[in-house]
């Protein structure tokens, strides 16, 4: 079948990640045409009257879903309709962008990948770190080789929490809403770039704990990853600060990259003996690490739609990260480690 020049497209929630990013990126994209958005919140259809005045708003998304005849969906509701909104989109056929985490459980995700193959829809997370310059420098230089054999990830996310400052409501930190804290929340873009970089994980050991804020969910998290390549690595995510040190850090056995989000990307030649005869050469690869992200993730993915580029953060991807949190979560409980797969 020949494929669309324009594209349709409705967006399901439109709070303060659809504002920043999905609907900024439709509004730019020759391939789409904004057609209407889904949100039960007046307040929402006051805001989006003033941003994309010729918008059409609908209360529940499956009036929009029933009347618009769209072509493109992106999910951007709070975590805990990610599933049933996502499902009915694939089932109305439409290719779906779903925010992070894909969904709260497995069994949930499971059925958006079983509608997915259902409707023979494309379907795509919005793992976001992906698409920012430094992370994928990391992967061209563990492709190429230049690190020699990666042994240990560090990535650390941190900022003052969601709310007030960013959410349009304090649903982040509702455990029936979110399903999680910053374990859940920032934890599953730091495991994703884990897994994306250095390959499956066979095991977690996690604590998360709420330590500053009065709320249901964790603030703070600490993960211990074991790769299945044998490697280490450590998550450490929290809504309780100022960024400090924000970004990733990969050693290998030829060198070693520190992409800090908010210096640069430096890459250090040398040994990993790190003994006596080691080398240390620092070299700055991109001042900028965090160009790209939102700022191109509508772009990519109606590029995915159009079939320029091949889905890569498939709901296989999100399925992935989301076990791998959901185990940190039972060893955070448990006290101990969870094997995985
Ligand atoms: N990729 C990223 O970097 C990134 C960044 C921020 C948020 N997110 C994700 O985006 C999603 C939304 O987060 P946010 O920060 O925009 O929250 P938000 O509170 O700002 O917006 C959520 C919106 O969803 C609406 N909503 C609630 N229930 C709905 C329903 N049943 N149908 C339609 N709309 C509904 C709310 O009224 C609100 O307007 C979350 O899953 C979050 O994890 C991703």
């Amino acid at each position: 079948m020949a494929q669309k020049d324009v594209y349709r497209v409705g967006v399901i929630g439109a709070g303060s990640i659809a504002q920043a990013c999905h609907l900024p990126g439709y509004a730019r994209s020759e391939h789409a045409q904004l057609v209407a958005f889904a949100d039960p919140e007046p307040e929402r259809h006051k805001e989006m009257a003033k941003l994309f005045g010729e918008m059409k708003g609908y209360a529940h998304y499956k009036d929009m879903l029933n009347k618009e005849k769209l072509d493109v969906v992106s999910v951007c509701t709070p975590n805990k309709y990610h599933k049933e909104a996502a499902t009915a989109a694939l089932e109305a056929k439409c290719h779906v962008l779903c925010e992070k985490p894909i969904a709260m459980t497995l069994k949930e995700t499971d059925c958006i990948i079983a509608a997915a193959k259902k409707s023979r829809k494309k379907f795509m997370v919005g793992f976001t770190h992906r698409l920012f310059e430094g992370p994928k420098k990391c992967k061209e230089l563990l492709q190429d080789k230049t690190l020699g054999k990666p042994f240990m990830i560090r990535v650390r996310f941190a900022h003052g929490g969601p709310y007030p400052g960013w959410a349009k409501s304090n649903w982040f930190y509702k455990q029936d809403l979110a399903a999680g804290g910053a374990m859940l929340d920032m934890g599953i873009h730091a495991i994703d770039l884990c897994l994306w970089l250095f390959g499956p994980i066979v095991g977690v050991s996690a604590k998360a704990a709420a330590l500053v804020k009065k709320i249901e969910v964790d603030d703070n998290a600490l993960m211990i990853l074991e790769f299945k390549s044998g490697a280490l690595g450590y998550i450490e995510v929290g809504w309780t600060s100022k960024p400090g040190f924000s970004g990733l850090e990969i050693y290998g056995a030829k060198g070693s990259i520190i992409c800090d989000y908010l210096k640069g990307l430096r890459l250090c030649g040398g040994k990993a003996s790190a003994g006596a005869d080691s080398v240390a050469e620092w070299k700055t690869l991109t001042r900028k690490p965090t160009e790209g992200g939102w700022s191109m993730e509508i772009a990519h993915w109606m590029d995915v739609v159009t079939g320029k580029e091949k889905l890569a953060m498939t709901a296989k991807a999100g399925r992935d990260a989301l076990e791998v949190a959901l185990a940190a979560y039972k060893s955070s409980a448990t006290g101990k480690r969870v094997a995985i797969g």
